[in-house]
């Protein structure tokens, strides 16, 4: 029996959970735990429900990433209808997720991570928020507050006030885009470019200063999944799963994500709610692997943009074949950003992008349907089986913070490990416990099912499971 620390719950990430940290007799970390404390039941919630009604119902999940559920879940509908959606709908789908992926990493960036990034892990705590980074740097704040918004906007001109009634349904979307949006987010897109090359040219300036936490914040060999184009480009909205190694070699490559299954397997341990998924062929534990941006980027074999491109050049300098530091999430993410902005430009040039054709209708062809798309926090499986008149009698959700399960509880062993001292817990090894979950941008509302923000409380237990010391936030 060790000594146990608990971390309850973690503040700015978004959900609810708690840390353990376990001592052994002679008050060395021997183990760390991420758990997830509470359950919905989401997916048994759902049975009896139309397939219709599972994009407007799912996208309540999460009130961080209500676009990503929207998307998978029509993308397992339109495999329920066994149609082929019109182009200017896929045009459409794929311009919001990047307006989510521009909204969702800069809130993570701006608003969660970089105030411990500009300010330090051993700053006052009551200022190392968004107000305290206004006060230090007040150009990175503002122009990050501004290209959320522009994020926020493309999704609010597309799904509107529709987002809980769903505009992406089954088949395509509900309504085609107006001139006026276009018109409005072609103004809006020089800016948000702008910031996107200021930040991530200010963020690389600052490595040298972060190379701590590069080194001890979750920096270790694991398999990474994400979706690629046919020709490995990079890819958010379609796509086959690939599998890549930690020397970036590829293990498996064009898995259908309607057989997740097949390659995927998810273990329960009896201390968390969240599962445990991974690659089946390297068994549980062994076939942990990562999603979200850093695990797109080291998938990928390309962008397929200019400017990402370059930047993709020079981020895999980090890493022999893989970048392996969990903390390389945050410019991994900045990356993501410019990419979704330049394609965003693209989208919103072509010619037909008005077009009124955006919807295939048809009637339930199968009975069962798998979509599957990425997810700003990484890849997000929506499985459904339906009876005959298309309401539900299963569903399984792999979401991407699950994915990253077995790696965020290898990050906080690796950070506890090395600032942990003694049977006290310090304010400043609790930020850094918290910051290395942090940069996998965990989205706990949709681990946990529930809605709201999460807090966090830490707990140090002694070999006779004693608790020692706790700290608790929120
Ligand atoms: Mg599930
Ligand atoms: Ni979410």
């Amino acid at each position: 029996m060790g000594s146990r620390i608990v971390i309850d719950p973690v503040s700015r990430i978004e959900g609810h959970a708690k840390i353990t940290i376990l001592l052994d007799d002679l008050g060395e970390v021997s183990d760390a735990r991420f758990h997830v404390t509470e359950f919905r039941g989401f997916e048994k919630f759902c049975e009896g429900k139309s397939f219709r009604e599972m994009p407007a119902i799912t996208a309540r999940i999460c009130g961080i990433c209500p676009v990503s559920h929207m998307l998978a879940s029509a993308k397992a509908g339109d495999e329920l209808l066994a149609v082929e959606i019109p182009e200017g709908a896929v045009r459409l789908r794929r311009l919001l997720n990047y307006g989510q992926i521009v909204q969702s990493h800069a809130l993570s960036f701006f608003h969660l991570s970089s105030p411990d990034l500009v300010l330090g892990h051993d700053s006052d705590p009551a200022k190392r928020n968004i107000v305290g980074l206004l006060a230090a740097e007040p150009e990175i704040a503002r122009s990050g507050i501004r290209l959320r918004q522009f994020g926020q906007e493309i999704v609010a001109l597309l799904a509107g006030r529709r987002i809980h009634a769903s505009w992406v349904v089954p088949g395509g979307v509900d309504e085609p885009m107006k001139a006026e949006a276009r018109d409005h987010l072609r103004a809006g897109l020089p800016e948000a470019l702008r910031t996107a090359r200021h930040t991530l040219a200010w963020f690389k300036r600052t490595l040298e200063a972060h190379q701590e936490e590069a080194r001890l914040f979750g920096n270790f060999p694991s398999l990474f999944l994400g979706l690629v184009a046919p020709d490995g480009g990079l890819e958010h909205y379609d796509g086959r799963v690939r599998i890549v190694d930690a020397h970036g070699a590829i293990v498996a490559d064009q898995l259908p994500a309607t057989r997740y299954s097949e390659y995927l397997g998810e273990a329960v341990e009896p201390w968390s709610y969240l599962k445990f998924p991974y690659y089946k062929p390297l068994g549980y534990p062994g076939g942990m692997y990562r999603v979200g941006p850093l695990a797109r980027l080291n998938v990928a074999s390309h962008c397929g943009t200019p400017e990402a491109d370059r930047e993709l050049a020079e981020f895999r300098q980090l890493g022999r074949g893989a970048v392996l530091s969990s903390f390389h999430y945050h410019y991994a993410r900045l990356i993501e950003v410019l990419f979704a902005l330049e394609r965003v430009g693209e989208i919103l040039d072509h010619p037909d992008l008005l077009t009124p054709d955006v919807i295939a209708h048809a009637r339930r062809n199968r009975t069962e349907g798998v979509g599957c798309t990425e997810a700003p926090r990484g890849t997000l499986f929506h499985h459904y089986r339906v009876k005959p008149g298309g309401l539900l009698t299963w569903a399984n959700l792999l979401i991407a913070t699950g994915q990253n399960n077995l790696a965020m509880n290898q990050a906080v062993l690796q950070i506890a490990r090395h600032y942990v001292q003694g049977r006290k817990l310090t304010e400043g090894m609790l930020n850094r416990v918290e910051a290395g979950i942090r940069a996998f941008d965990p989205c706990l509302s949709c681990s946990t099912h529930a809605v709201g923000r999460m807090p966090l409380r830490i707990e140090l237990r002694g070999p006779d499971g004693a608790v020692l010391d706790e700290l608790v936030r929120g």
